[in-house]
């Protein structure tokens, strides 16, 4: 299962209907919502507000991306706002396994991500925790950032790590993500695909999303076929 998730940061939020919309046409899986609070990372977005807004506006999974310090004061509200992913950062949290417990006990799944930096062995004592590895290719905090080429080992590495242990979690890559390098992602073992610059700072937004959506359906294929 291959899964593309366009993250909001990119659009034009004053069309931010019509831009879902667009999104949903083009067969984009979830939305990915990036809340940033300006201290874990220097950028400021928006909060649970817009995703209990984009909640009424559509019926994608809402997948939440916390790049904030203290996210555990905040799961709540998240939840009530509609979010189905919640997606804490390792680097911005102190009792880790206690948060992701807490998302799990709202029946919401949760998610951890770490910085390009952060190692995964890190993680080793909660893989069998989570449902969902955010493994960051651009430094958090902007939209179209450069992929981070060493991020590539990273997503093998957590790949072999799921595979091994036969561990639930689904690979998620955030950053830098388009038509040049996700097949590259597709090959190191990535399976949700976060893209922000490259589906919504185009004219054809559906155009670009289905562009997309296409190499997944397509390296599904290629891989069942192998089978
Ligand atoms: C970066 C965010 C990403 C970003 C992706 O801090 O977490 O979700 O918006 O945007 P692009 O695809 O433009 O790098
Ligand atoms: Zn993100």
């Amino acid at each position: 299962m291959y899964i593309l998730a366009p993250s909001i940061l990119s659009a034009d939020f004053s069309d931010l209907k019509n831009q879902i919309r667009y999104i949903e046409m083009g067969k984009a899986d979830w939305v990915h919502c990036d809340v940033m609070d300006g201290n874990f990372v220097p950028n400021l977005t928006f909060g649970p507000l817009l995703v209990e807004a984009l909640n009424k506006i559509t019926n994608l999974p809402l997948d939440v991306h916390l790049m904030i310090l203290k996210p555990e004061n905040y799961i709540e509200e998240f939840v009530k706002a509609g979010a189905d992913y919640i997606t804490i950062h390792q680097e911005a949290v102190t009792h880790l396994n206690r948060t992701l417990r807490e998302i799990k006990d709202f029946g919401v799944k949760a998610g951890v991500s770490i910085n390009p930096s952060t190692p995964l062995s890190l993680l080793e004592n909660i893989f069998d925790e989570i449902d969902l590895l955010l493994l960051m290719t651009v430094n958090p905090g902007f939209g179209g950032q450069k992929f981070i080429e060493s991020a590539l080992s990273k997503i093998c590495s957590a790949r072999e790590i799921k595979e091994k242990n036969n561990y639930k979690f689904l690979i998620e890559v955030d950053g830098g993500i388009g038509i040049d390098n996700i097949e590259k992602c597709l090959d190191a073992g990535a399976e949700v695909f976060v893209a922000g610059a490259a589906i919504f700072k185009n004219e054809n937004i559906t155009a670009r999303t289905l562009e997309l959506k296409n190499k997944l359906i397509e390296f599904n294929d290629r891989k069942r076929k192998e089978k």
